[in-house]
């Protein structure tokens, strides 16, 4: 398993610096996923240990912090974080703009949906890849939609005429938009991206990357369920969330996947990046924090929940989606100047809306036997 590092976490919330360092220090990494920690007196000569195993002792104090600061905020303290949700985060974009704003190439390796085209060599660094600059693979992306039901001719909305679309929900200010934009140079390809904070989808707008001929941002609540997408049911290849779903009320999770899940065409596909439990973001938290259980209110406002890999199975399943992968990458970084060591988690799934069946043959639908 390839494991990206260095994303908008909680580090770059409270400590913006610090995380841009050790984002640019993980895309120096000739390649992820592949570092393994076998001597522990070792553990400060580079800045990542990829999959490291955790001890039970170490399991138990992480379960016995979060106890210890899982008191709920009351109820009225809780609703207008609720209410005010989105005014946080545009706050947040506000502040900090989009200085957080990485191409992450890691992208393309862990979710080469993104750009299929683009035949990625896993052995090969991102920076040699070359898919910064776009990319010319030899598969057809069209060989990859062979079978895809079309969507009636008359129906209009923007993007109608492409033949592979992506939803990135809760874009942010396009760390993954752009990238896709950038690489995926499919013809065919169409991008939406949306956010509830429209600060965040002004800035997506403005950016001078953001081209309106192969791309449509536009403002839209997740969790709400009267909220209208600009897109058909049955008319997007892949939908991303990263580091999305964790914004949202824990209560209103299902619903939400499960919209998503019905704008899938058959075998199409939602990929999620997100928080794990116990992750160092999570044990970080002190008292007064905790909304309810694993799930938590940031200094700035923002809410944040930490998953397990059962947690969204049950969530992407009860959406009628299947399993395509499902893991926890287990990431020891490391700060060698101050001699720390963070344990971060994160989960990785994609998971699949059952192609449909090829229509019967006439001999099939006879019950004729094949010889
Ligand atoms: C941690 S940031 C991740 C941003 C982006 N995906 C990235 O990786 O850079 C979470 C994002 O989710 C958005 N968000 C939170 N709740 C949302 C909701 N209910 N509907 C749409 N977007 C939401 C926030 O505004 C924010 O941009």
């Amino acid at each position: 398993m390839a494991a990206p590092g260095g994303v908008l976490d909680e580090a770059s919330i409270e400590s913006g610096q610090a995380l841009s360092k050790s984002i640019s220090e993980d895309f120096k990494r000739p390649q992820f996923g592949t570092r393994f920690l076998t001597d522990p007196r070792q553990v400060f000569q580079h800045n990542a240990w990829d999959n490291v195993e955790w001890t039970e002792e170490q399991e138990a104090a992480a379960k016995k912090k979060v106890q210890e600061h899982s008191q709920p905020l009351p109820t009225e303290k809780q609703e207008e974080y609720d209410c005010r949700a989105n005014e946080y985060w545009n706050d947040f974009y506000t502040i900090h703009e989009n200085r957080f704003f990485k191409d992450r190439h890691w992208l393309f390796t862990e979710f080469p949906e993104l750009a299929p085209q683009c035949q990625l060599n896993h052995d090969t660094s991102p920076e040699d890849s070359g898919i910064g600059d776009g990319c010319q693979g030899d598969l057809d992306q069209g060989q990859s939609r062979e079978g895809t039901p079309q969507l009636p001719t008359d129906v209009d909305f923007p993007g109608c005429t492409a033949t592979y679309r992506i939803l990135e929900v809760g874009c942010g200010v396009g760390n993954t938009v752009f990238p896709i934009l950038k690489t995926n140079n499919d013809p065919g390809l169409f991008v939406y991206c949306c956010d509830f904070s429209s600060t965040a989808v002004d800035l997506v707008k403005t950016n001078s990357e953001y081209d309106p001929g192969r791309c449509f941002a536009f403002v839209h609540d997740l969790s709400d369920d009267a909220a209208v997408n600009p897109v058909p049911d049955e008319s997007l290849d892949v939908i991303v969330l990263i580091f999305v779903l964790s914004a949202l009320h824990p209560d209103r999770m299902q619903a939400s996947i499960s919209r998503l899940a019905r704008l899938l065409k058959p075998g199409g596909v939602l990929l999620l990046r997100d928080y794990g439990r116990y992750d160092m973001a999570q044990l970080r938290f002190k008292k007064g924090r905790c909304l309810s259980d694993n799930f938590y209110v940031r200094g700035d406002g923002t809410r944040v929940y930490f998953f397990t890999q059962d947690e969204l199975h049950e969530i992407f399943n009860l959406a009628g989606l299947e399993k395509v992968q499902n893991l926890v990458d287990r990431r020891l970084q490391v700060n060698r100047g101050k001699q720390l060591t963070m344990y971060r988690v994160w989960i990785q799934c994609k998971y699949r809306k059952a192609p449909t069946e090829p229509p019967e043959t006439e001999d099939e639908a006879s019950g004729a036997k094949k010889t």
